[in-house]
């Protein structure tokens, strides 16, 4: 399995499995086959109401705790310092272990800052390998990486052919801060996995567009966290090693970047006040 290093030396797998959307009932065979077919990196986080089910797949399965990569991400409801703490730790139990791979801030809204302070004290316990953020964007990174006491060695956000992340990562390049994709494959909105660009690559390397779209992110550095709930998806989505895209095919794969989420953006305030809805609802439950 091809990892990247990240800038305090620890080794990430470049392809995990990632389970938001994956519910509480298929979660734990979910991640039984994931593990079983070779994945030993799993995406998970506070928010997906699944930690506790990845946790008892993990045991289940047999794959000892230190051959996996496992990452889970603080939820806005829980940030602040005391809150975030708490939750990590809460997190930890529900996953049955007793330190994690990499913790990330999910949101960068309310009070991210205290959150994130506290998941530098937790990174200097030795409780967590890898500390970082999701959907900071360039400004909010920036931000961040200059004024924490350990810079985010991770940011995960949106990132696949049609909103390919070129200025954002070289922000992140220039601050060592490793690139991860979540939505690899965009939830094949757009028509993506039916691209006709893609598929001509995808023909011309007898492989599949899912395939092609994995290892065109693999081959930029971007560490990407495919889901999928059928086990023969798993398997197809880690078969991206024994071929290479030439740099035509790279060339075709980035004229297709529309520069725009498919999803939303985080810097709109109609945005922010959806997320601070949902935190608001989440409080009366
Ligand atoms: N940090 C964040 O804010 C954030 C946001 C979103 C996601 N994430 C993380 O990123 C992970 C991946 O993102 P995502 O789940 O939103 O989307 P995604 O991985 O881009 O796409 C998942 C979709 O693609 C389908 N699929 C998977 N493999 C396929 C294949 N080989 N051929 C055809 N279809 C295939 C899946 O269907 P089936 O399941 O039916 O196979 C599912 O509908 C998440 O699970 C989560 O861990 C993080």
């Amino acid at each position: 399995m091809e990892q990247v290093t990240l800038y305090n030396g620890v080794k990430m797998p470049i392809i995990g499995y990632g389970v938001y959307q994956v519910s509480k009932e298929e979660c734990e065979r979910c991640v039984m086959d994931a593990l079983a077919v070779g994945y030993r990196s799993i995406d998970t986080a506070q928010s997906y109401f699944n930690e506790e089910q990845v946790g008892s797949a993990i045991v289940k399965s047999g794959v000892p705790r230190e051959n996996i990569f496992l990452t889970t991400k603080v939820w806005l409801e829980h940030y602040g310092y005391d809150a975030a703490r708490k939750s990590v730790l809460e997190s930890m139990r529900k996953l049955r272990t007793d330190y994690l791979d990499l913790v990330l801030l999910h949101q960068p809204f309310s009070d991210y800052y205290e959150a994130y302070r506290a998941l530098e004290d937790l990174y200097n316990e030795g409780k967590l390998r890898a500390i970082g953020v999701s959907n900071f964007y360039s400004d909010r990174l920036v931000d961040i990486a200059s004024f924490s006491r350990i810079k985010p060695m991770v940011n995960q956000v949106e990132t696949h052919p049609f909103n390919q992340q070129v200025e954002a990562k070289k922000w992140m390049d220039k601050y060592g801060i490793q690139i991860e994709a979540w939505a690899p494959f965009g939830e094949g909105r757009g028509g993506l996995f039916e691209n006709s660009a893609l598929v001509e690559i995808a023909q011309k390397h007898k492989k599949t567009t899912a395939q092609v779209i994995l290892r065109w992110h693999i081959q930029r550095g971007v560490v990407v966290i495919p889901k999928s709930t059928h086990k023969e998806r798993m398997q197809e989505n880690l078969n991206i090693f024994d071929f290479a895209l030439d740099q035509a095919d790279m060339n075709l794969i980035s004229e297709l970047d529309k520069k725009q989420s498919s999803f939303f953006s985080h810097s709109d305030p109609a945005m922010v006040e959806w997320f601070v809805q949902m935190v608001e609802e989440r409080k009366g439950k």
